[in-house]
């Protein structure tokens, strides 16, 4: 079954004791849950990981179809990873590059993303609502593919 996956990199696990005046004030937890359930409620799966190993993420794509969709914040690797770019290529799978901060406004080397230009799109500085609205553009993504192929 299609799901949409929401991958978060490295030291993501800390939201809620790391910088909260960039990073905010909520648990990783708090949002995997909240984004989940909005999946949820409309029928459709939705899995939450975290990793602090990059060899974990580049599995984690691999293992994914694409049919199914990728909400992915790659934390620090974001700005430094061609081999998540390329995992994201390989795979095909359509994929919203999230951060909570807005990148474009802090240090020069955040503004640089190697992963988005193999991202849909980029939703930046919007703290942990930046999740929801990904969650509820990939919701209609996924609807308007299975009605494409019910069509067909
Ligand atoms: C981040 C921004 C990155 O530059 C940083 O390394 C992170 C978090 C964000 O969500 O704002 O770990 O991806």
């Amino acid at each position: 079954m299609a799901s949409i996956w929401v991958f978060h990199g490295p030291n993501l696990n800390l939201l809620g004791l790391r910088e909260p005046e960039h990073y905010g004030s909520r648990t990783l937890a708090e949002i995997n849950q909240e984004v989940v359930a909005i999946a949820n409620q409309v029928g459709i799966n939705a899995e939450c990981r975290q990793t602090n190993h990059e060899g974990d993420l580049l599995d984690w794509i691999q293992s994914l179809t694409c049919d199914d969709f990728l909400i992915l914040n790659p934390g620090a690797w974001t700005h430094t990873s061609y081999a998540i770019r390329d995992a994201i290529r390989a795979v095909r799978v359509p994929t919203i590059e999230v951060h909570l901060s807005n990148i474009h406004a802090r240090e020069a080397f955040r503004a640089d993303s190697v992963i988005a230009p193999v991202c849909i799109g980029q939703v930046s500085g919007l703290g942990a609502d930046g999740y929801v609205l990904a969650m509820r553009y990939a919701i209609d993504y996924q609807k308007r593919r299975s009605e494409l192929v019910q069509q067909s």
